[in-house]
């Protein structure tokens, strides 16, 4: 049962020069995490896409490269939006992408509204994993999918990471029966043969 909230950090909440920095380096660092998070998303082009804890931006231009419908990100950092929105300005112009800041526990549009939502490197930080899963499930449609990717499988694995960030890292069985608890009806969890990462697919 997770109860306290992390501790804020650069990586939680990004802000000022120094965030704007590692939002900059995350979007380089973590591109092949997202590509194999988009694989398993399996994203028509008929899809609207959301993706939570969006950081810098960089997951949501793979994304706007597989669907031509709406997509959104939203995160609870204001650097974060703004790196996001600037990283993808010519979608934001254009109408096709909405970037807001919001936090996961409470999310701004109606309920079923997405196909398809990701969460790449930011379960670890969130007030309330429970609360964040049943948000998700709520804004995606009947048969809509859930992808989290995380380079951490456990706590073990993120070493001194997870004391010095106050994180929380919840193993495959943890993650899940939260899913489940959200009101997930298939749920698959698999780490990474080579490099340990864990990625969740639940569908609604
Ligand atoms: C380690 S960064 C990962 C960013 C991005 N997803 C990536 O893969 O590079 C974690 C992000 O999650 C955001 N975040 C953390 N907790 C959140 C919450 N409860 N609601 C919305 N965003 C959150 C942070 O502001 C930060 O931008």
């Amino acid at each position: 049962m997770i109860s306290s909230a992390p501790t804020e950090s650069q990586f939680s909440r990004p802000s000022s020069l120094m965030g704007r920095l590692l939002l900059r380096s995350m979007n380089i660092g973590h591109s092949r995490l997202h590509q194999w998070g988009l694989k398993a998303a399996g994203i028509q082009l008929t899809d609207r896409v959301l993706d939570v804890g969006c950081g810098g931006g960089k997951a949501i231009s793979r994304i706007l490269e597989e669907t031509r419908r709406e997509v959104a990100g939203v995160d609870h950092s204001p650097e974060a939006v703004k790196t996001a929105r600037s990283v993808n300005r010519a979608a934001v112009s254009s109408g096709r992408l909405r970037i807001v800041e919001s936090s996961v526990e409470s999310l701004p549009f109606r309920d079923g509204f997405f196909d398809v939502v990701t969460a790449f490197e930011t379960t670890y930080f969130w007030l309330e994993l429970q609360a964040g899963l049943t948000e998700i499930h709520r804004v995606l449609n009947r048969g809509g999918k859930l992808v989290i990717a995380n380079e951490f499988s456990d706590r073990a694995s993120a070493g001194a990471w997870a004391d010095r960030l106050n994180m929380h890292v919840p193993d495959s069985e943890a993650l899940a029966g939260a899913a489940y608890e959200a009101g997930f009806l298939m749920v698959d969890v698999s780490v990474h043969p080579h490099n340990g990462w864990l990625r969740l697919i639940a569908a609604k």
